[in-house]
This record gives C-alpha cells, structure tokens and sequence, in this order.
C-alpha cells in the first residue's frame, strides 16, 4: 500500500513536471511527446487512486455500478482499434522520415494496448456479466 501511495506522489509530481514541460517546449515532436507523458503520468496517478480506494475498501467503485456495453459493442471497438493499429504499422513501415516513423511506431504501439484494454473489458466486465445475467 505504502509502496503505491508513493508512487502516486511520484506520478502528481510527474504530471507537473511534463505540464511545464509541455509549455516551454518549441520543438513539436518533443512537445507532443511531454504531453503524451503528461497524459499517461495523470493516469497512472487515477489507476493509482482506484487501486488504494479498493485496497481500503475491498470493491472496485460502488456496487451498484455496471457496465452499459453490450460484446457486440466492445468488438466493434476492439475493431477500430485493430484497424488503426493496422494502419499506422504500415504507416511506419512506409515513411521515411525518421521522427514521423518513430511517431506512427508509437502510434501503434497505443493502438495495440486500447485493443488489449478492450478485450480485457469484454472478457472480464462484460461477458461475465452477461453470464450473470442470463
Ligand atoms: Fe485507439
């Protein structure tokens, strides 16, 4: 527990730091790229908070609380992620500029994780529930 309340003062602390950063930089790859690290330390720091409140608790959020998304719903979304990570992979491939292959790289990686994300809500928020349910 300790270990995590640390490290979200680490992420707040981060999130300021790239927050200026972002402010003070020129440079356009460099500046996208502090706010991507701005974005990602703040939620970090919120999947930090939830992490400690279920610690405490014992529930994720209130009990009452329930996934609106249907599995069709989620595939079509795991579908525009798998796409785009489609996209911008053979996006890299083909540039040749150095920075705007590294930013579309980036891009897929990001891309590859929302469709991990998603899947991982299909199968443990929204297919169980239906399972509840039925
Ligand atoms: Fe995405």
């Amino acid at each position: 527990m300790e270990v995590l309340k640390d490290q979200l003062d680490h992420e707040e602390h981060e999130t300021e730091v790239y927050a200026r950063k972002v402010r003070e930089t020129k440079h356009s790859v460099v500046k996208l790229l502090y706010a991507k690290l701005m974005r990602d330390s703040m939620q970090h720091a919120e999947v930090l908070n939830s992490a400690i409140a279920y610690l405490i608790t014992n529930q994720w959020g209130t009990p009452q609380a329930s996934v609106n998304e249907t599995h069709d719903e989620l595939l079509r979304l795991m579908d525009m992620e798998e796409k785009a990570l489609r996209l911008f992979t053979s996006l890299s491939a083909e540039v040749g500029d150095p920075h705007l292959k590294s930013l579309l790289a980036m891009l897929a990686l990001d891309e590859e994780q929302h469709y991990a994300m998603l899947r991982y809500v299909l199968e443990n928020f929204v297919d169980k529930k239906e399972v509840a349910k039925a």
